[in-house]
C-alpha cells in the first residue's frame, strides 16, 4: 500500500534552539492528532539530527537527513555517510534535490551511488527529480524526468525499488511562490507512475509513494493532495513555521 507522506525540508536554516523549539511545537500538535497511514517526516540540518531522533522516540514523525554521501567510510572531508545515519536512526534521506544538483554539481549517475548506499543501510531515499524552466517551456519536462530517473534509479532491483519515495519538484516551483497547477503535477506524477510500470511492475508502481514539491503552502496542499497521483508533498519554506507545516499534514 502507498504510504501518504508530509516531508519537512528545512534546508540551511534554523539555530540550535530554533530548531529544538520547531521540532518541539511539531512533535506537540502531532501528539493530539490522528495520523492514521500519514506519515510525518522532518528533515533538519545534520547537526540537528540527533535532537530531532531523540524527540522522534516518542513523537509521531520520523526523521530524514537532507544529504549524504555514497560510501561507508573513508577520506571524504565534511561528508556523511549511510551508516552514520543509520547508527543515529535516521530513517529517511533525501537526494537529488536540485539545489544539490546546481550548486554542487551532482549528477545522475552520482546519485545513483547514493540511492545503493541509502538501500544498503536500509535508509529510504526520497529521490528528487524535476524540471528547470526552460525545458519546460521547451515542452522537454517529460524527457528530462525519465532520463533522471533511468540514469539514478533504473538500476535497482525491485525490492530496491520498492522503497524509494520520489519527489518531483519542478524547479521553477521552489522557493518562487509560483506552484505547479495540480493539472501539471498530476500529469507528471501520473508519468513518473508509468515509467516505474513499464520497467518494474503495475503492482509496484501502484505502491510507490509520488511527493510533490515546489511552493507547496497550506493554501494550495488540500488542492494538490486530492490528485489520485500526488501522495503527499516534500514542503520546504512552509515547514520552517510549525502552524504552516501542520496546516499542510491536515490537508494531506
Ligand atoms: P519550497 O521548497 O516548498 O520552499 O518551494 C521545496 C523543496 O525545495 O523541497
Amino acid at each position: 500500500m502507498r504510504t501518504k507522506i508530509v516531508a519537512g525540508n528545512w534546508k540551511m536554516n534554523k539555530t540550535f534552539l530554533e530548531a529544538e523549539e520547531l521540532v518541539a511545537q511539531v512533535a506537540e500538535a502531532l501528539d493530539t492528532r490522528k495520523l492514521d497511514n500519514k506519515t510525518v517526516v522532518l528533515c533538519p540540518p545534520f547537526p540537528y539530527l540527533e535532537l530531532a531522533t531523540d524527540i522522534a522516540k516518542d513523537a509521531k514523525f520520523s526523521v530524514g537527513a537532507q544529504n549524504v554521501y555514497p560510501d561507508d567510510s573513508g577520506a571524504f572531508t565534511g561528508e556523511v555517510s549511510p551508516p552514520m545515519l543509520k547508527s543515529m536512526e535516521v530513517e529517511y534521506c533525501i537526494i537529488g534535490h536540485s539545489e544539490r544538483r546546481k550548486y554542487f554539481a551532482e549528477s545522475n549517475e552520482f546519485l545513483a551511488g547514493k540511492l545503493d548506499g541509502l538501500l544498503k543501510h536500509d535508509i529510504i531515499p526520497i529521490f528528487c527529480c524535476g524540471e528547470v524552466l526552460p525545458e519546460r517551456e521547451a515542452k522537454k519536462h517529460f524527457k528530462v524526468v525519465e532520463k533522471q530517473l533511468n540514469e539514478s534509479l533504473f538500476h535497482l532491483k525491485k525490492n530496491e525499488m520498492s522503497r524509494v519515495v520520489v519527489a518531483y519538484e519542478p524547479v521553477w516551483a521552489i522557493g518562487t511562490g509560483v506552484n505547479a497547477t495540480p493539472e501539471q503535477a498530476q500529469e507528471m506524477h501520473a508519468f513518473i507512475r508509468s515509467l516505474i510500470a513499464k520497467k518494474y511492475s503495475k503492482k509496484l508502481a501502484d505502491d510507490v509513494t509520488i511527493l510533490y514539491g515546489g511552493s507547496c503552502n497550506a493554501k494550495n496542499a488540500k488542492e494538490l493532495f486530492s490528485n489520485p497521483d500526488v501522495d503527499g508533498g516534500l514542503i520546504g519554506g512552509a515547514s520552517l513555521k510549525a502552524v504552516d507545516f501542520l496546516a499542510i499534514v491536515d490537508a494531506l
